[in-house]
């Protein structure tokens, strides 16, 4: 018998329909709740509301497991390439070799930007966040290539996402190179998608970049495991935005604007400047922690806390590990990763940290890891949305062929005055 949930309101008996997962996760259906009770549910922040069914990312909280189309997240970072995942993220399967091909011959061809759209680029003042001009620049792409893809109609959906996946990493590191002034490098077709983007931002006419293939194995594990978190903020944007039937370009210029916050994907960047404070400034790790703790003070320990982890994120495990090896590489010291190790140390054995269950999330270490390949810091969250773009594009895809599909639309519970009447100014008081 199909399980069900039964909810009681005014002695009257109401049976919802459960639903379970492959993994055994659980939602109770509240699809007919309104229209049967006349209740809503209310559940700010949407920790535990399920807005779609997904086969995509699997994570399990508790056991601090992530999975993409089931694969463990550790096997495909010590094992696949940042292209292979795109592929596999977009299309349910890991490529074939002539997939495989197919998929690098598009990336090539599509990886030029429209010379016109620089134009844009040096439009921007000077000093322009690059999260504030890729979220433009990806929106105006849809102006740039109005062939490529149509919601209702589309004419080639898999080249219009392999062509975004390859125009976002030429669009990130020409905002760059503009940003600096710099002579724009345009892409390759002799490298590969990392090195390419290597090649991009570092290269310059008087002083050729020598790819290191250690640097590029870095950043394609990176970028795998960047590339999807199931219903992110930013993914949840990009659904959300998506839904109300707009074009993939600004569904995915939302996502880039979501994960742009500290709280998101900016915290990167917000864990390096907390380091860099600590460090040149000489604050006591303590103090920093019972800040932490202070509910009279708004400071997180940035790069620590997780929504669903309620554990060590999977990911940081891989990324802190990442960041000892290149740093070791390189035969480099960064005082950085002391501090953010010995931060560590203290928060997980501190009571407030163990019980609410904070650890390290992706963030705490990835922005050493960057620092290393010589990223500089306001491209940290850019680098982040390079990563999670396969996800964001595998996310819009399901969501837009999904049966249930619906304008997403929530309700909400009043809280204002209630009816009174106009009162011209001149009665005002
Ligand atoms: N430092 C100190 N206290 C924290 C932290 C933190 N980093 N994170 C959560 N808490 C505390 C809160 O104060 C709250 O305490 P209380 O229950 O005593 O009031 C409790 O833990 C729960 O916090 P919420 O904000 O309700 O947790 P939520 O799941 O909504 O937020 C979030 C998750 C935003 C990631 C949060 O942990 C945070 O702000 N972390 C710091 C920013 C960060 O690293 N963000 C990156 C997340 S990963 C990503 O998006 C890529």
């Amino acid at each position: 018998m199909d399980e069900t949930a039964k909810l009681i309101i005014d002695g009257v008996s109401y049976d919802l329909p459960v639903l379970t997962g492959t993994e055994g996760d659980k939602a109770i259906d509240i699809r007919k709740l309104l229209s049967s009770t006349g209740y809503i549910t209310y559940d700010p922040g949407f920790g535990n509301t399920g807005s779609c069914a997904s086969s995509i990312t699997y994570m399990d909280g508790e056991r601090g497991i992530l999975r993409y189309r089931g694969i463990p997240v550790e096997q495909l970072a010590e094992y696949a390439t940042f292209v292979e995942i795109a592929y596999l993220l977009i299309n349910g399967h890991l490529p074939t070799q002539d997939e495989l091909n197919r998929t690098r011959m598009i990336l090539n061809d599509t990886s030029m930007i429209h010379e016109s759209m620089h134009v844009f680029f040096q439009a921007f003042p000077r000093g322009s966040h690059p999260m504030n001009i890729l979220s433009s620049m990806v929106n105006a792409l849809r102006g740039f290539y109005p062939e490529l893809y149509d919601h209702d109609d589309p004419a080639n959906p898999e080249y219009t996402y392999l062509s975004l996946v390859s125009k976002v990493r030429t669009l990130a590191a020409m905002s760059y190179k503009i940003s600096k002034g710099d002579k724009v490098i345009y892409p390759r077709h002799d490298l590969s998608y990392c090195a390419n983007f290597l090649n991009m931002m570092f290269d310059s006419p008087v002083k050729p970049y020598i790819i290191d293939e250690d640097i590029v194995k870095a950043l394609n594990v990176f970028w795998i495991l960047h590339a999807d978190h199931e219903q992110n903020c930013s993914t949840a944007a990009v659904r959300v935005v998506g839904s109300g039937k707009v074009n993939l370009y600004s569904a995915i210029s939302a996502g880039v604007s979501a994960l742009w916050g500290p709280l998101h994907g900016g915290a990167n960047q917000a864990v390096i400047e907390m380091l860099t404070d600590i460090h040149e400034n000489g604050i006591p790790l303590e103090t920093i922690i019972a800040k932490a703790k202070s509910k009279k003070d708004p400071f997180r320990l940035m790069g620590f806390g997780h929504r669903v982890y309620k554990t060590y994120d999977p990911r940081a495990k891989i990324m802190k590990r990442m960041a000892d090896k290149i740093l070791s590489k390189f035969r480099r010291e960064d005082p950085l990763l002391d501090i953010a190790k010995r931060l560590e140390e203290i928060a997980i054995t501190d009571p407030y940290f163990v019980d609410h269950n904070l650890y390290p999330n992706v963030d705490f270490y990835s922005g050493i890891v960057l620092r290393a390949m010589g990223i500089p810091t306001n491209m940290f969250t850019v680098m982040f949305a390079i990563g999670r773009l396969p996800g964001w594009i595998s996310q819009w895809r399901e969501s837009i062929n999904d049966p249930h599909w619906r304008i997403s639309r929530p309700r909400q519970i009043y809280t204002g005055e209630q009816q009174r009447n106009y009162v011209p100014t001149s009665q005002r008081i």
